[in-house]
């Protein structure tokens, strides 16, 4: 039986990212086992940047939740990421997840080639800002098989489901998870990896900054990627950097680690760093 994990990354109880993810896994064909994470409801810490998680079969060493959101993403079949806007970009408890994924190299041999979608509810039209382009990372990291990447207008919780289109669009999308290839490339997108954001360089060429393919600029300002080259998320180019780059990195810090050491240390006693109270009798802002 197929397993669905649905990731839901919002606070926000009976939101617009719950109940979109919620209407996509229930269209999923059975026989289906379907699990829910809320995302914010776990603690997910910072990476401390060990490397540890570098080594084969090496977990990360951290006591918070990250293990559990990471076995329960590896194990299930199909994933769907529930993320709405926050600031022009994705909600920051993604972020905190997505950085916690160094050991890349190693989890995506159980993802690959699975299906993700992702559903991205935002408020108001114009302020998307680069929440596709950061949500992509996850998924292209895992090599899945990115079949949405879906952007909602909806403000209110639960206003996502007034619109019959929506509901509509969240149960096609279910029905054929399994079965649907990577979604295709708008005329505007990076053909490798799906954003839409792009840097300009000199010379009329431009740069996915996600992917960093390269390209021109056409008459009338559509993108062509078609010259083949570099695309960071090709299983090659994933694999020199996480599995090759990185430990190279985590081997070379522990050769120069004397030497780095000597250039901290005028910095040791400068401790000048101010603490929170942990929100106990907080300040007021007026
Ligand atoms: C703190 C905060 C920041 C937000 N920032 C944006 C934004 O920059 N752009 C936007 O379009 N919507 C923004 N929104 C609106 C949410 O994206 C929208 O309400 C969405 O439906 C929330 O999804 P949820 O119901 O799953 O929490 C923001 C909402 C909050 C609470």
């Amino acid at each position: 039986m197929k397993k669905v994990l649905g990731l839901v990354v919002s606070e926000r109880n009976l939101g617009n990212s719950e109940i979109l993810v919620k209407e996509i896994m229930d269209a999923v064909p059975d026989p289906c086992a379907r699990e829910l994470i809320r995302l914010t409801d776990l603690k997910i810490e910072p990476c401390r940047a060990c490397y540890r998680c570098l080594s084969p079969g090496s977990r990360c060493v951290k006591k918070d939740d990250f293990n559990f959101v990471l076995d329960k993403i590896l194990e299930s079949d199909g994933l769907i990421i529930g993320l709405p806007v926050y600031f022009l970009g994705p909600h920051g408890s993604y972020k905190m997840l997505t950085d916690r994924f160094l050991g890349a190299g190693h989890y995506s041999r159980h993802t690959r080639g699975k299906p993700c979608a992702v559903v991205m509810p935002f408020g108001m039209p114009g302020w998307e800002g680069y929440t596709r382009t950061a949500a992509l990372v996850l998924p292209r990291m895992l090599e899945m098989r990115l079949v949405d990447c879906w952007q909602v207008h909806a403000a209110l919780p639960g206003e996502s489901m007034l619109k019959d289109e929506n509901r509509e669009y969240a149960r096609r999308l279910g029905s054929g998870l399994f079965t649907a290839r990577e979604s295709g490339r708008g005329p505007r997108e990076c053909p490798h990896c799906g954003s839409d954001l792009f840097r300009l360089l000199p010379g009329g060429e431009i740069e996915c900054p996600l992917c960093a393919a390269r390209g021109n600029l056409r008459d009338g300002g559509v993108p062509d990627f078609s010259r083949p080259g570099h695309t960071r998320f090709s299983a090659e180019k994933l694999e020199e950097h996480f599995n090759v780059w990185l430990v190279e990195m985590r081997d070379k810090y522990l050769r120069e680690r004397d030497i780095l050491k000597e250039v901290q240390k005028p910095y040791r006693g400068k401790q000048w760093w101010v603490k929170g109270r942990g929100g106990a009798n907080g300040g007021t802002v007026s």
